[in-house]
């Protein structure tokens, strides 16, 4: 058997949107982008959508629309896909990166407290694998500080905890459709917020400070336009929200058959020798959007390689960012800065999870997990 990594979700419907669009005039953004905002913004219950290109110009963008640039300090995780820090550093600001709490490898609250200077300008919590910080933690610590809460949400679409929801709470809240995402259109990504100021200021910079669009220029008379500020060209277009819209009417379904397959896998893995998996904190809804083990580290690349060879696609979810090579080059970064991200570095490997992913496939996964770590379940 061979168990892909990942398999997306797109349906005939989708297909089809896609194809309307491209039987169109307008393929870039116009009013299909506005209708996936509008869908976005309500299924999470905030105010403003803005579509992008990706996350990753999503963070860079809130990071500018919050003034944020050299001499600044922003505090965030190691333990996340380098572009959440990577966007810190575009903007000219500095990532102070600490540690994350052991059971759920989301970033350690008390730590971001002690990590405040007076240079410190936000905080970019991740929600890792879906599950959220505790932001109503995170933003009494911001407002005491005065600082800035912008929410990495490129795994944590379908999250909730203690009855908030990603962007509910923060000042910005940054969203990926990239390949593998829980919803896709290859490469997209999104921004909200509940400012409407906030959200004028990124309208713009999407799009070089343009006063209008494509869609505004053409449609109608030819209207003159201006640069009202230096923006960047990071706008998600018609063709991108094509694709999406389908997705966020099923996401639910989708996130329940998740649910159930890492409900499958927990079962499986429980009290066996040599794997543990990151806890999903009571009361919280994970939007699992990747199910990760943690093994035995020195064991970890060995039993990555076995599983391929078996059929099982895996990855990893991440090494800790301060020990890649430019984070070590740039900051002197070394081993024992941050141990509790370093070991989930070393121990973590990502199984398959995806709507389309078989009962049979899931069983064949834990039995070949189980066999690679070659442990004997406890009695
Ligand atoms: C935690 C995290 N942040 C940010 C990003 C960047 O998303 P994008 O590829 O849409 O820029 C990713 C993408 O994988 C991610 O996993």
């Amino acid at each position: 058997m061979k168990v892909e990594f990942y398999r997306h979700n797109l349906e005939e419907e989708d297909i089809s949107r896609l194809v309307e669009v491209c039987r169109d005039v307008f393929l870039t953004t116009g009013t299909v982008t506005k209708e996936f905002e509008e869908k976005f913004s309500a299924y999470l219950g905030v105010r403003h959508t803005i579509g992008l290109t990706s996350c990753t110009a999503g963070l860079q963008l809130a990071m500018l629309a919050f003034g944020i640039g050299p001499g600044d300090e922003v505090i965030t995780t190691p333990m996340t896909f380098a572009a959440t820090s990577n966007t810190v550093m575009h903007t000219g600001a500095t990532p102070v990166f600490v540690d994350v709490d052991p059971a759920t490898a989301l970033i350690d609250a008390d730590a971001v407290e002690r990590a405040i200077t007076p240079r410190t300008k936000a905080i970019i919590p991740v929600h890792l694998y879906g599950l959220m910080v505790d932001m109503r933690r995170l933003r009494a610590i911001a407002d005491r500080h005065g600082l800035k809460l912008i929410e990495d949400c490129a795994h944590a679409i379908e999250s909730v905890r203690d009855g908030v929801r990603p962007g509910q709470i923060s000042d910005a809240a940054c969203f990926s459709f990239y390949a593998t995402k829980t919803i896709t259109c290859g490469e997209g990504g999104a921004v909200v917020t509940n400012s409407d100021a906030t959200a004028e200021t990124l309208r713009l910079f999407r799009q070089h400070g343009m006063s209008s669009n494509a869609a505004d220029r053409y449609t109608g008379t030819y209207q003159h336009w201006d640069i009202e500020l230096l923006g960047w060209k990071y706008n998600m277009s018609n063709l991108q929200a094509a694709m999406l819209i389908g997705q966020v009417d099923r996401i639910e379904p989708l996130w329940q058959r998740r649910e159930d397959i890492c409900r499958r896998y927990e079962e499986g893995f429980r009290g066996v020798d040599g794997v543990s998996f990151p806890i999903v904190t009571p009361g919280a809804k994970s939007a699992r959007h990747l199910f990760t083990i943690w093994v035995e580290p020195s064991r970890r690349d060995e039993i990555l390689t076995d599983l391929q060879r078996r059929g099982v696609g895996v990855a990893v979810n991440y090494r800790a960012v301060h020990l890649l090579k430019y984070y070590r080059e740039t900051f002197g970064y070394s081993r024992g800065a941050f141990p509790v991200a370093e070991r989930i570095g070393d121990s973590t490997l990502t199984l398959p999870l995806y709507p389309k992913l078989t009962g049979a496939e899931v069983d064949y996964v834990i039995e070949n997990v189980r066999a690679s770590v070659g442990s004997i379940p406890r009695v």
